[in-house]
């Protein structure tokens, strides 16, 4: 009876203290608008079930949420998270608050300080080293690569003429992998010639259990982690992904201290160990060169494939592609190069209104460092924020009536002119906004310029999506081609 009372009596002042320590937390929650959440659970039922319920569950919780004026909570449990979807506080947020949220620390175990999830303090230095590589004049030297992969991936696709219909999404993440291991290391991988390759099943093996850890709760503590299967196969596979970087990485550095340099063109891993032969080591290049390859590749591979799909969906607006493409090229089959991309006109404003309407990286978090005075409360160091990019993208609101329609024009420089810079955001926003996004456009053009010179897209509608840490299509991204005399 006295050992039920002590912990009866322990776990009451735990609670108190736990109150106590995070009574700025629950001051702020009191003054914001909330809907949909249960007493003690939170809104943790809308996180339960399937990528695919999820998904729609937070899409729901979105409309919900923009009756509210753009500010709100979502409590998971014990967690506090202010939602924000109204550009002016959007921009508020993004450009004051750099670090990233915690849920990113299930990203952490595999990319470890890598620029994506570098906290805060190692961040700019990184970011400041890194700025310079992925300047227009460097990546517009890659040009030669990304044709190249495109050319093979086009002999690849001419397997799937006739076929009904195929997911299109596999060959294109093998090209633009192929793409960032090139331009980032100087290295052929060829997983578009290796359809089984060890390497890509230890990645989607890896991204799908950090996957399952940030929309599953309960598996967030790493004590209950470490009991399952999960975390020993994470391991392994992180291992086996990080052999290929390590590997070309200290066969570089040797070259180096044997004063042996590439020549020709300089990929990403050779300018930096150009620049300064010790700012990093060994580990440290490891992981901004897998930061950069892991966030630059699903991100551009998924937009990649959900423009295919919308171009197969809409015949108007791919006879239009064809028809600025025709007038680059002609009938010739030669090499695109940096003036054909600039030229791509038409072709960029279709890019812009998929990731409007696919926003890939649907959701983004951060931490507040300091107070950060919103429209309409202020928030206190250490909240955690999100900022549902993809429902500020199809928002009534912002984009009107048909903002679920798709709609190339809308990027017209004359139709942009009064758009909130935060309205649309899909390489985020501020001083930690996508480094790769000039990189990812030349690389978007290049591949979708090449697919589409050589083939007609048909398409069904696509309405089923999941939610994962990127946002994916339930039933894949399936198209059928039929070859362009
Ligand atoms: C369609 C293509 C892409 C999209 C939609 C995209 C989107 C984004 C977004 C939304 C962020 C901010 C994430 C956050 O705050 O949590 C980000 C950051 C980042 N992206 Fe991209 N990205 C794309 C392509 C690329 C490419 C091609 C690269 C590299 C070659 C790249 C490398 C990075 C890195 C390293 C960061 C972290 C930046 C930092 O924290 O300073 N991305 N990207």
């Amino acid at each position: 009876m006295i050992v039920f009372i002590l912990i009866t009596v322990c776990v009451v002042l735990y609670y108190i203290k736990f109150r106590y320590f995070r009574k700025h937390l629950y001051e702020l929650s009191d003054s914001l608008p909330g809907v949909g959440y249960l007493p003690i659970l939170g809104h943790i039922h809308w996180v339960i079930g399937g990528p695919e319920k999820i998904y729609k569950n937070i899409q729901r919780l979105g409309e919900l949420i923009e009756g509210t004026g753009g500010i709100s909570k979502i409590w998971i449990g014990p967690s506090l998270y202010v939602v924000i979807s109204n550009p002016e506080d959007v921009q508020k947020l993004l450009e004051t608050s750099l670090e990233k949220d915690s849920s990113y620390r299930f990203l952490r175990t595999w990319l470890g300080n890598g620029l994506f999830v570098a906290p805060l303090n190692l961040w700019k230095r990184q970011r400041r080293a890194l700025v310079p590589i992925f300047a227009n004049r460097v990546i517009e030297d890659y040009i030669e690569v990304f044709h190249n992969e495109a050319v093979t991936l086009v002999k690849q696709l001419d397997e799937n003429l006739g076929k009904p219909e195929f997911d299109v999404f596999k060959h294109i993440t093998s090209c633009t992998l192929d793409i960032s291991f090139e331009t980032a290391m100087g290295e052929k991988m060829d997983l578009q010639h290796t359809a089984d390759s060890a390497y890509l099943h230890a990645r989607n093996c890896v991204m799908s259990i950090i996957n399952m850890r940030i929309f599953k709760p309960w598996m967030q503590p790493d004590a209950i982690f470490k009991l399952t299967p999960y975390s020993k196969t994470q391991e392994e596979n992180i291992y086996l992904t990080r052999k290929f970087t390590e590997e070309v990485i200290a066969k570089r550095r040797i070259m180096h201290q044997n004063g042996i340099y590439k020549e020709g063109r300089k990929d990403l891993l050779e300018l930096l160990l150009r620049e300064d032969e010790t700012k990093f080591n060994n580990k440290e290049l490891r992981e901004h060169l897998d930061a950069i390859t892991i966030a630059g590749n699903d991100t551009t591979a998924l937009t990649i494939s959900y423009t295919l799909l919308l171009l197969g969906m809409h015949q108007r607006e791919q006879e239009l592609v064809y028809k600025e493409l025709h007038e680059i090229f002609g009938d010739s089959k030669r090499t695109t190069t940096k003036e054909d991309l600039y030229k791509m006109e038409y072709l960029e404003r279709v890019i812009k209104e998929t990731m409007r309407l696919y926003t890939v990286t649907p959701i983004i978090a951060r931490e507040t460092k300091s107070e950060v005075k919103l429209s309409s409360c202020t928030l206190p160091p250490g909240v955690a924020c999100i900022v549902p990019l993809f429902l500020i993208h199809r928002s009534k609101k912002l984009w009107g009536p048909d903002s679920e329609s798709f709609n190339p024009d809308r990027f017209l420089p004359e139709n942009s002119i009064d758009r909130h810079p935060c309205a649309y955001i899909p390489f985020s926003h501020g001083l930690r906004n996508c480094i790769g996004k000039k990189y990812g456009m030349l690389v978007m053009k290049c591949v979708l310029g090449n697919v589409l010179r050589n083939y007609k897209v048909t398409a069904k509608a696509c309405d089923r999506l999941k939610m994962e840490i990127l946002l994916i299509p339930v039933s894949g991204h399936l198209i059928k081609l039929e070859k362009r005399t």
